[in-house]
């Protein structure tokens, strides 16, 4: 075997044949100088992908994996990733978007130590894409970038022009590639802290068509969930137990004055019966919204373990509230701090007992979670 390149540029193609050649030969003439490889990674487009590759082969370092049964531009990308050998890898579209003259721009940043992940990107200053994008696209763009940047400060996080240096990338296990945004996805597992963007001009493709449709926006959003999950575990499940509990507590206040009002029931009675259409609200949408990434428990066994620390929760915020309002002299003056405060230690209680003992986390997200903790 040869010595390994500098760089690696990893390509993901679905029926790009008449790029191929075009892209090729743009990368070349830019490193020139450079040692590199070209990994296509097709997904068995048979519109003669492979057979455009071969015929570079003569001229320039290029191969192709033709993947089949499976697709997916982020897989692929990972499978091209794995069987790169060169330091640096570079990820790019096959449809001449991103042009190869930033590739050196990119790896000299690398280089110089002042970054770990660098985009190309068209969001910087520098930075632009086609005129003829309408204001939609332009919208829809911006707004997916907004929604990621509390996982990543770049500017550019959607981006498909990306670089870093191999051994930095992050372990398969730990990455979960729904959808289009492999880029995301790798810059936040992998834990980069200094990642950096170079300016770039993305053209619109000339050949072939986009792949990206109204589905993998849909599938943006769950990454995007998992994403978030993953950086901010606790505090992101915290926050959609939060507005599980505070949907639950609309149901308990509608049941309740129904039942008064609409069924002549007591205050009491109302009160202890609408709990549980409440409870179950809440067991319902924290197992298939907060905690997803839990134990797949018996539905009714679950629903139970949750009640029962339901009722501990409520035990809580109202034996707090009792206790307050009888010994703590400014909360005998405040009953509705005192109140907030029950409501806040009942959450508080409820969150934790759901998490320790109703949706334990799943097994391999631990072990994940325990390599990761020894990298560090
Ligand atoms: N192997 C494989 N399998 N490759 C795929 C697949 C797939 O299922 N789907 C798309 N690709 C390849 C395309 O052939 C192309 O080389 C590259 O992935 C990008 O696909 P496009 O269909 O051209 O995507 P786009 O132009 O809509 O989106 C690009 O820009 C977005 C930002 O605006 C991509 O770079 C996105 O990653 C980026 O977010
Ligand atoms: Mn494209």
């Amino acid at each position: 075997m040869t010595a390994s390149p500098l760089i690696s540029v990893v390509i993901p193609t679905y029926k790009e044949c008449l790029n191929i050649p075009l892209i090729a030969q743009a990368i070349r003439d830019c490193l020139s100088n450079v040692h590199f490889e070209i990994i296509f990674v097709d997904d068995d487009s048979q519109d003669g992908s492979a057979a455009a590759v071969e015929a570079l082969q003569d001229n320039m370092p290029v191969s192709i994996i033709v993947r089949t049964g499976v697709r997916g531009l982020s897989t692929a990308v990972i499978e091209g990733i794995v069987n790169a050998r060169g330091k640096y890898v570079v990820v790019m579209d096959a449809d001449l978007s991103h042009p190869a003259s930033a590739i050196l721009d990119i790896i000299a940043l690398l280089q110089s130590g002042n970054a770990d992940f660098v985009i190309g990107s068209r969001y910087v200053d520098g930075g632009s894409f086609d005129e003829n994008w309408g204001l939609f696209r332009l919208l829809n763009s911006k707004l997916a970038t907004w929604l990621a940047m509390p996982l990543c400060h770049v500017k550019d996080p959607m981006s498909g022009f990306f670089a870093f240096e191999r051994e930095n990338m992050p372990p398969i296990h730990k990455l979960s590639p729904v959808g289009y945004k492999i880029g995301l996805e790798i810059l936040v597992k992998g834990e980069f802290s200094q990642p950096s963007e170079v300016p770039i001009h993305f053209v619109d493709r000339q050949h072939g068509e986009s792949k990206l449709d109204f589905k993998e926006q849909i599938r943006y959003l769950k990454h995007l969930r998992r994403l978030y999950q993953y950086k901010y575990t606790t505090l992101a499940e915290f926050i959609q137990f939060g507005i599980v509990g505070s949907t639950g507590f609309i149901v308990d206040t509608i049941v309740y004055f129904s039942l008064q009002f609409l069924f002549g029931l007591g205050h009491l009675n109302a009160r202890a019966l609408s709990f549980w259409p409440a409870v179950t609200w809440n067991w319902y949408f924290n197992r298939v919204v907060t905690f997803t990434n839990s134990d797949r428990k018996k539905k009714l066994k679950q629903w139970l373990s949750f009640s029962v620390t339901s009722l501990f929760g409520f035990a809580v915020n109202v034996g707090s509230y009792r206790l307050l309002t009888d010994f703590v002299p400014f909360f005998v003056e405040h009953k509705f701090m005192a109140f907030i405060v029950g409501v806040a230690l009942g959450m508080g209680f409820n969150f934790m007992a759901a998490r320790i003992f109703v949706f334990k986390p799943l097994e391999d997200e631990m072990i994940a979670e325990i390599d990761s903790q020894k990298r560090s």
